[in-house]
Formats: structure tokens, sequence, C-alpha cells
């Protein structure tokens, strides 16, 4: 045997047997993905691996999420691509789950959520939980005056209306409380009013108990408008969360 054909052949049966061991196995598709990318076919995404998801998409047909949330989930305040960046990855999860069964309608994530693993949800939130990169710009500047009106609403409610304050399930600053109440600082005007008229128009129906469907059928255009500018103010990156640890 020479040294050229001896070399061939350690590789070979290598690959072969490891296959072999994990015939039937879900842990194959990982170990022959991981061999596809070592013998320098294209790589797909591992299983594991939040941040190649996240830039590259997955072999099921998920596409980069980066491509619309932006490099490091900072979003696009420009379009309706929510912040995904230091959000907490228990919340990040279940909205992929709503999307993928549909309780949370989305014509453009619920293909996107029904190509991903529960593994690659899992993965790909954690690395969005754990990123801090500053709010992204808004497209134009932010009215002083209703992120004033904004700020009372949000912080105080009013219980004239019987309307909590936001800061009551959201945390001071809408820094986020826990896995069931997403932090709010820093997400852009337009997602945030998006919602907002989702749950007043029964688009968005996935959250617990009616919780924020309550509290959004309260809110006039004008309340919606202050809310909206005042969130999206307030710096993103430098509020802390329970997102930033991974979303334990
Ligand atoms: C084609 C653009 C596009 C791509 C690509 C995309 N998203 Fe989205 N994503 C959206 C839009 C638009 C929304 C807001 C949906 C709505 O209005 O409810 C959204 C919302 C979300 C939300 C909900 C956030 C929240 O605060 O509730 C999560 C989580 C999410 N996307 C994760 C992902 C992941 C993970 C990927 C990559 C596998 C991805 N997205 C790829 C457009 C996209
Ligand atoms: C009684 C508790 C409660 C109060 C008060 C409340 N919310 Fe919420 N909010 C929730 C819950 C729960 C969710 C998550 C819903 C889900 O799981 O899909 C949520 C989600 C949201 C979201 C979606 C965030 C995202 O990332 O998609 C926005 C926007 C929001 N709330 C804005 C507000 C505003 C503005 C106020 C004050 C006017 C407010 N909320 C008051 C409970 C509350």
């Amino acid at each position: 045997m020479t040294l050229t054909t001896s070399s061939n052949g350690a590789a070979a049966p290598g690959r072969g047997s490891r296959i072999a061991n994990c015939l039937g196995a879900i842990t194959c598709l990982a170990g022959a993905l991981a061999v596809a990318s070592v013998s320098g076919q294209p790589a797909f995404a591992a299983e594991s691996d939040g941040a190649a998801i996240a830039a590259n998409g997955t072999d099921a047909g998920a596409p980069a999420c980066a491509s619309c949330h932006g490099e490091h989930g900072e979003g696009q305040p420009e379009g309706p691509f929510p912040r995904l960046a230091g959000i907490n990855a228990h919340y990040l999860v279940q909205q992929l789950q709503d999307f993928a069964s549909g309780k949370r309608a989305s014509d453009l994530m619920g293909p996107i959520a029904m190509a991903l693993s529960d593994s690659q949800m899992n993965a790909v939130a954690t690395y969005y939980a754990k990123q801090s990169p500053p709010k992204a710009a808004e497209p134009d500047p932010i009215d002083e005056a209703a992120i004033t009106a904004g700020e009372t609403l949000a912080e105080r409610g009013d219980w004239t209306r019987g309307l909590p304050g936001c800061a009551q399930c959201h945390g001071p600053g809408g820094v986020g409380v826990g896995s069931s109440f997403p932090k709010l600082a820093g997400q852009s005007m337009e997602y945030i009013t998006g919602q907002l008229k989702a749950w007043q128009d029964k688009q968005r129906a996935n959250d617990p108990l009616g919780l924020m469907a309550n509290v959004a059928f309260k809110l006039s255009d004008k309340d919606v408008t202050a809310v909206a500018s005042y969130y999206a103010s307030l710096p993103a990156a430098e509020t802390t969360t329970s997102g930033e640890n991974g979303g334990k």
C-alpha cells in the first residue's frame, strides 16, 4: 500500500463507519453535515449554531434572519422588522412556535418558522438574546411631545380609563420581565405601532390570558403613537433584561 492510497483509505472508512454507527439516529444529520463541510461541500448551519442560522439560514430553506432583522438582530426601523437582540430567548422561541402553528399570523414569518426545527429555534433565539447592538436609527425624528405623553402612559397608565402602565408588565423603561413580558426599549416606532394595531384588529391573539389584547383595545390612535414614540426613543443595548443572559 502506498502512502497516497493509505491516506485516501483512512478518510473514507472513517466517514462510512461514523454514518453506519449512527444509522437511524437524529444525531446522524448533524454528523453528516459536519462531514460534508469538512470535505468542502457547502456548509449548512449546524443545529447548535444560532449565529450561522442568523447569518446564512438553514438547509431546510429558512432564509438568513439577518437579511430582515439586521446583522446583529438590531432590526430595521424603516420596515416592519423587529429588533431581536437582547430579547428573552424563551419569548423568542414561543413566538417562533406561534408563527409556525399560525397562532400568530404572519405571511413572512409563518413559512420561515415552519422551516426551523425545535433545536434550531432554540439555537437562534439563544444567539439573539445574547446580542447587544445599539438601537438602529429611526428613519424620521421622533416627536418630543409624543415621547413625553408616551412616557407618562407607559410608566403610570391612566386609571380613569382602567389602563395599567405598560411598565407594570414590561418593567420600568420597558426592559422586559422574565420570559413572558418582552423588552420594548429600543424596539422601532413602526414595529410597536404595527403590533398594537394587530392586537386591535385581532391579527395577533397569541398572548397568554389575553393580557396584552386587553391593554391594546383601550388605546386610542394617539396613545399608540405616544407609547411607540417613547419606547422607540430609548436606547436598547444599555438597558438590562433577563434576555441578555440567554433567557434562562
Ligand atoms: C423576509 C424577512 C424576514 C426574515 C428573513 C426573517 N424574519 Fe423574523 N420577522 C419578520 C417580520 C416582518 C416580523 C414581524 C411579524 C409580525 O408583524 O408579527 C418578524 C418577527 C419575528 C419574530 C418575533 C419578534 C417579537 O419581538 O415578537 C421572531 C422571533 C423572528 N421574526 C425570528 C426570525 C428568525 C429566527 C429568522 C431566521 C430564521 C427570521 N425571523 C427571518 C421578517 C423576517
Ligand atoms: C397586563 C400585562 C401587560 C401590560 C399592562 C402591557 N403588556 Fe404588552 N405584552 C404583554 C404580554 C404578555 C406580551 C407578550 C405576548 C405574547 O406572548 O405574544 C406583550 C407584548 C407586547 C408587545 C409585543 C412585543 C414584541 O416583541 O412583539 C408590545 C409592542 C407591547 N406588549 C406593548 C405594550 C404597551 C405599549 C403597553 C402599555 C400601553 C403594554 N404592552 C402593556 C403584557 C402586557
